[in-house]
């Protein structure tokens, strides 16, 4: 555990050199292990797993004391595919659209702000867009005001979560202590221990949530089409309306899953194309061309066939999650092996986008891998696969072509000098040490 925390892809290349594409790892506290597969064919049966057998939602459970046990992310079976059908339709097609100009808008403003000539971590501003773009989003709100808080609350909250301590507390705690934890540090002499600070930037986003939930039942929803209005509309098949705790979980969940995984793949982005200057100078050429040297209007963004597949490279280079799981409810066959109940099963993410039968020379950033090809989605799945695959993919790429063709039509940039970047783990992410630090070269 202690390896997987602190040098997760070493340790996934090493076993995987040792023993091949399938391995078994002992987790502390899991009867069973969880088992990594980076073979295609595996995957495929992964992704094909009957979701009463393949439980991604208790494979999850570590992510119950954050956002607690009615999110989707924990959800398995009927509930899960009713809140799914629920919440997608937003994040897809014409509505997800309507979302463009306030992203290319979130985008523009932040540019705006950053200094020329002087070094900084494009991590956090990256997330201060994706942050506005989803709490607009999901709540339906423009007015700042209401906002603010909210904001102040999640990145409080977040940054600490993806601190070191954080991530030792998030991976090592049991989940069955996690709330018996919280309790003690919000309580007296607790509010020393070092968890405190994580667990008051919780509770203030909580509340800023429940408020946020409670004012739209007080006002109504008529008229509204965001994910909060559509939510506290829905009924269940016995006419049953989400709770409180309901509503929260699910509004917390998208925040957090919608926004520190897009600015971090914004963040990795930069980072390939300012290490590739071919590549840098091919994509902001295609830019200015499809904008017409203004900014990106959100019918063009199909036309960006480059930072497309620059993003596209970039997730299969540098995948922010590097597997995904799945708690097996019953004995399975998998890859060839027989797995009893009680184990994991995990897509390995990194690893199958690391074959160099399958990619070659897959260390080699080389967005042409994706021009005018569809991948095999045993072969790319950045985003998971099968019944759980990614609710926000849509969205995510949708987003992070107009935010990027926002930047590079606003400035130029280059990658800080003599700070290297490492692969770092943030939470169950992993980042761009240092924030990535950039430089702002020019404004145009
Ligand atoms: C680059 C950005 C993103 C990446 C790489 C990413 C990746 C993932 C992955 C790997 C999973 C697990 C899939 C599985 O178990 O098979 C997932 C699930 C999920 N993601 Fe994302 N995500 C991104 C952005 C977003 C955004 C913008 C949203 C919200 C709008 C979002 C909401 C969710 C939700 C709700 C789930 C759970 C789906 C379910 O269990 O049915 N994600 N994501």
């Amino acid at each position: 555990m202690v390896r997987w925390l602190r040098e997760p892809l070493p340790m996934l290349q090493d076993l995987s050199a040792r023993y091949g594409v399938a391995f078994s790892v002992r987790v502390p506290r899991m009867e069973q292990p969880m088992v990594f597969f980076s073979d295609p064919a595996a995957v495929k049966q992964i992704w094909a797993g009957d979701p009463e057998v393949f439980r991604a939602g208790e494979a999850n459970v570590i992510l119950k004391s954050s956002l607690g046990g009615n999110s989707i992310l924990l959800l398995d079976g009927e509930r899960h595919l009713r809140e799914r059908r629920l919440m997608l339709p937003p994040f897809h097609g014409e509505r997800m659209k309507a979302y463009g100009i306030a992203m290319r808008d979130a985008a523009a403003r932040e540019v705006a702000r950053w200094p020329v000539g002087k070094e900084f971590p494009i991590q956090h501003p990256m997330q201060g867009i994706t942050l506005d773009v989803i709490m607009r989003t999901i709540f339906g709100v423009e007015d700042e005001a209401r906002l603010a808080p909210l904001r102040e609350a999640l990145v409080r909250w977040t940054t600490l979560a993806t601190s070191r301590l954080g991530t030792a507390l998030l991976l090592l705690t049991p989940p069955e202590h996690a709330p018996k934890i919280q309790q003690l540090a919000s309580k007296g002499l607790g509010r020393l221990l070092p968890w405190a600070s994580i667990v008051k930037a919780m509770e203030d986003t909580d509340r800023v949530v429940r408020e946020l939930i409670a004012r739209r039942r007080r006002e109504g929803t008529e008229g509204r089409e965001d994910i909060l209005s559509m939510l506290l509309d829905a009924r269940d098949e016995r006419g049953q309306r989400m709770t409180d705790d309901e509503l929260r979980d699910e509004m917390l969940t998208l925040l957090v899953a919608g926004h520190e995984t897009t600015a971090t793949t914004l963040a990795w982005t930069i980072h390939h194309l300012l290490s590739n200057p071919a590549w840098y100078a091919r994509v902001r050429a295609e830019v200015a061309e499809v904008a017409g040297g203004g900014l990106i209007e959100p019918d063009q963004v199909d036309k960006l066939v480059l930072l497309d597949a620059a993003i596209k490279e970039t997730l299969r280079l540098t995948p922010i999650i590097p597997l995904v799981a799945r708690h097996l409810k019953k004995p399975s066959t998998i890859g060839g092996f027989e797995l009893p109940a009680g184990a994991v099963a995990a897509a390995c993410i990194y690893l199958v986008h690391h074959r160099p039968d399958l990619w070659p020379e897959p260390e080699r950033f080389d967005p042409g891998r994706f021009v005018g090809k569809k991948p095999d989605p045993t072969h790319y799945f950045p985003f998971g696969g099968g019944t759980r695959r990614c609710l926000g993919m849509a969205f995510a790429t949708y987003e992070m072509r107009i935010v990027l063709a926002t930047i590079l039509a606003r400035v130029e940039l280059a990658a800080a000098p003599g700070t290297p970047v490492k692969l770092v783990r943030r939470g169950i992410t992993l980042a761009p040490s240092g924030g990535m630090p950039i430089v702002v070269t020019a404004r145009r």
